[in-house]
């Protein structure tokens, strides 16, 4: 089911998840349910407070739907190695039309647990590093904006607050 994208400023975005402590059905809808959304907005991956739940699991589909293979759930994720830096855009599906420079790390590790509850470790580079330490800090209440320097940050929260005033931004 296609659920809603929740956006910046609502607080479900800005606060901590819980961990996922039952594998069951409703968990495995809820995955399949932040795959449609993430599909349909044309993401690459989704966090479970951007469908209003907030819950510590994300998916990621660098292939955008094209590869079954390439489709990534994280449940309870934590990131364990972090390596080397990049310095590449960004965007955020809870904050259309917003792009900017992020600086992350080349090369992470990522513990987590599969939709059974299974321990997975992932290690990804490049895009996929980046998309495992944007989806990751979602689920701390972390949105890529806060990882710029203040001046940026207040530039992009300034043209939202702008955005807001004219009803361009719901
Ligand atoms: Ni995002």
């Amino acid at each position: 089911m296609i659920r809603e994208i929740v956006k910046y400023p609502d607080p479900v975005l800005q606060r901590p998840t819980e961990r996922i402590a039952e594998f069951n059905d409703e968990l495995r809808a809820l995955a399949a349910d932040m795959f449609d959304s993430m599909y349909k907005a044309q993401g690459i991956g989704l966090a479970a407070p951007q469908i209003g739940v907030s819950k510590r699991i994300t998916v990621i589909d660098l292939s955008n739907k094209q590869n079954p293979a390439e489709q990534i759930v994280l449940v309870n994720p934590e990131i364990v190695f972090r390596e080397g830096k990049q310095h590449e855009e960004e965007g955020c599906l809870s904050l259309p039309d917003i792009r900017d420079r992020v600086t992350r790390a080349a090369k992470v590790k990522v513990k987590a647990q599969d939709l059974d509850g299974k321990p997975i470790e992932l290690e990804g580079t490049e895009l996929l590093a980046r998309a495992f330490q944007h989806e990751i800090d979602h689920l701390d209440g972390i949105l890529f904006p806060w990882r710029l320097s203040a001046l940026k940050r207040d530039l992009i929260l300034r043209r939202i607050r702008k955005l807001q005033k004219t009803g361009e931004w719901k």
